[in-house]
């Protein structure tokens, strides 16, 4: 397969806009699909305003940014991804809705196609399973926000092909990413470190050795995180870390990767962080 010039990002919430958005930046022809056409209006609104902000902190170029906006389409049909070549998934983490777009987007892609999740939890070897063509399928994990982090974990399956991983690589590359190889493996290896440390955060708050805003200062301060434990969880989602820990629970079997009673609690009340307006800190003034 040459280059890639032209790929298919399903799923507009915030990973596939950022997804959407990096592609454009790279002067990618991205078509951005949902089919909850709601979503792509704001996805739309997000991209441009990531990128106007991008200018005017000169931290993007004017031309960059017009590239991407008119490089960035989008559609609420899945079918007028037919005849890509290269197809990222980014949609909820479910794996029944994963795999009924995989068998739709087999009838419609040739058998070559490449389809890369962006999941942050689920076995990549199992979703191939469900594809009809497994050998062109692999895992190609962005972190939050995309436009700002530049690794791409690029997991390989036990049955992915080497050439999808070559293909992988090198488009992650051409979007200004660093892309490391990692195994499939249960968290594989940001989420197998960073959601352990999370979730001690929060049996740290819950056994009141400090108050939020003290942790996240020990961690910001004494160990030059960029942000805190609980202000990054804020920032993911308390519910993708609490289902990430319970994939590491489940899967890895070791006791030491139980999720903490206190993420659960604030995941029941709906208390998910900043998109709920209300997590571990409060952001409901902000
Ligand atoms: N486009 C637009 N704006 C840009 C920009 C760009 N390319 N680059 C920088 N800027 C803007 C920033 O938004 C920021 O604007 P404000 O001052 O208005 O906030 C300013 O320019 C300075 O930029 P910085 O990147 O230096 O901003 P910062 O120092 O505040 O850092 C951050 C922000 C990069 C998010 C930093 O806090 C950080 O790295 N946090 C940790 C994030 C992290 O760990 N993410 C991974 C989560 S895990 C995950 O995603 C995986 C999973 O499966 C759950």
């Amino acid at each position: 397969m040459s280059q890639i010039n032209l790929i298919g990002v399903v799923g507009a919430g915030t990973m596939g806009a950022g997804i959407a958005q990096v592609a454009g930046m790279a002067g990618i022809d991205v078509l951005l699909v949902d089919t909850n056409a709601a979503a792509l209006p704001k996805a739309v609104k997000r991209i441009h305003s990531d990128l106007d902000k991008g200018v005017e902190k000169q931290k993007v170029t004017p031309e960059v940014a017009r590239v991407a906006k008119e490089k960035v389409k989008t559609s609420s049909r899945v079918d007028e991804l037919r005849g890509f070549d290269f197809v990222v998934e980014a949609i909820v983490e479910d794996r029944a809705a994963k795999k009924t777009l995989y068998s739709q987007l087999a009838d419609i892609l040739g058998p070559r196609a490449i389809v890369a999740s962006n999941t942050s939890s689920i076995s990549i070897t199992e979703l191939a399973s469900a594809t009809r063509n497994p050998g062109s399928f692999i895992g190609m994990h962005f972190f939050n926000p995309v436009p700002r982090m530049k690794l791409v974990e690029v997991v390989r399956g036990v049955q992915t092909s080497d050439a999808t991983e070559a293909v992988t690589l090198a488009l992650a590359q051409r979007m200004d990413k660093t892309p490391v190889r990692v195994n499939d493996w249960p968290g594989f290896v940001a989420n197998r470190i960073l959601m352990p440390m999370i979730n001690e955060a929060a049996f740290a708050l819950s056994e009141g050795v400090a108050d939020p805003e003290s942790i996240d200062q020990v961690m910001k301060l004494g160990c030059n995180f960029p942000m805190g434990p609980l202000e990054l969880a804020d920032l993911i989602g308390l519910d993708v870390c609490l289902n990430i820990m319970e994939v590491l629970h489940a899967d890895l079997g070791d006791s030491k990767y139980r999720p903490c009673p206190l993420l659960r609690n604030l995941v029941r009340a709906g208390r998910l962080g900043r998109k709920a307006g209300v997590g571990f800190h409060d952001y409901s003034e902000k």
